[in-house]
């Protein structure tokens, strides 16, 4: 079974706040299909999650009652996006599943419980595929917290004996320094956790939880010697698909895990 993240970055326009990527989605959606594997697929929340949250303030926890309406805004937003990307899968021919994060799972001071294992397992086995996603959830310790869609792969993984673990963004890779505005910036092939601390981490747009950096530790925290955990562009048609299928594509390869 593979473990597969859509990004933020690539199921929606990060720039504007709920702006949907459908046509990009249908297409991995349908490269999923094709590939004939088995899945999991957990997304981000892109524009639907990060823009209130940072507005908010949500990341620090609760703080104050202000913030209860957007707690309840994101909530709604990002499970709108679960929808339409959940009606993308089944309109592809995957069976699946909404498995909201809020509202099956608590953390506790930003650690998810993802107690319904079971449940997971339940629908995997019939050929229904549950659909996790980046959402504010409960915390016994401050209140609520974001859960980010990486921290539920790391979970999950830790639950699943996934062959391969795929992280679907907007970029190549991990560079050096960011593609968008150097156009010198070089791919990093592999990276571990030596080359990961010489890499310049800056975000140009909202982002709660962390960003590329924080993507890499959580990569190579997945990683083992049987299980290979790559970055890839799903912006460009195909390279899901090759991924899928074990071919040679252009990407970053997490490496050495994390000791
Ligand atoms: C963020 O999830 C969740 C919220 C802001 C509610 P992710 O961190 O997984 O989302 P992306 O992939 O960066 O957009």
């Amino acid at each position: 079974m593979i473990l597969i993240k859509l990004g933020g970055s690539v199921i929606t326009d990060k720039r504007e706040y709920r702006r949907f990527n459908r046509e990009i989605v249908a297409r991995l959606c349908s490269e999923i299909k094709e590939s004939g594997k088995e899945v999991i697929v957990v997304h981000g929340a892109g524009s639907f999650g990060h823009v209130l949250a940072k507005k908010h303030s949500l990341n620090s926890g609760f703080v104050n009652k202000d913030q209860i309406p957007a707690v309840a805004q994101v909530c709604y937003d990002v499970r709108e996006l679960n929808s339409m990307i959940i009606k993308e899968l089944n309109d592809a021919g995957i069976p699946s599943i909404s498995m909201p994060p809020g509202s099956c799972f608590m953390m506790c001071d930003r650690t998810i419980s993802l107690e319904g294992g079971n449940v997971i397992r339940s629908m995997v086995d019939k050929g229904l595929m549950p659909v996790l996603f980046g959402d504010v959830v409960q915390d016994e310790e401050l209140g609520f917290a974001i859960c980010s869609g990486d921290q539920i792969m790391e979970r999950l993984s830790e639950i699943y004996d996934f062959e391969k673990i795929i992280f679907v963004s907007d970029i190549d890779g991990l560079f050096d320094d960011d593609p968008k505005n150097n156009p010198n910036a070089k791919l990093f092939e592999y990276v571990n956790i030596d080359t990961l601390e010489s890499v310049r981490s800056g975000s140009t747009v909202d982002d709660v939880t962390g960003g590329v950096y924080e993507k890499m530790m959580s990569m190579l925290r997945m990683t083992s010697s049987d299980r290979e955990c790559v970055l890839i562009n799903g912006t460009v048609p195909g390279r899901l698909l090759s991924a899928l299928n074990g071919e040679d594509v252009i990407c970053t390869t997490a490496k050495g895990g994390i000791q």
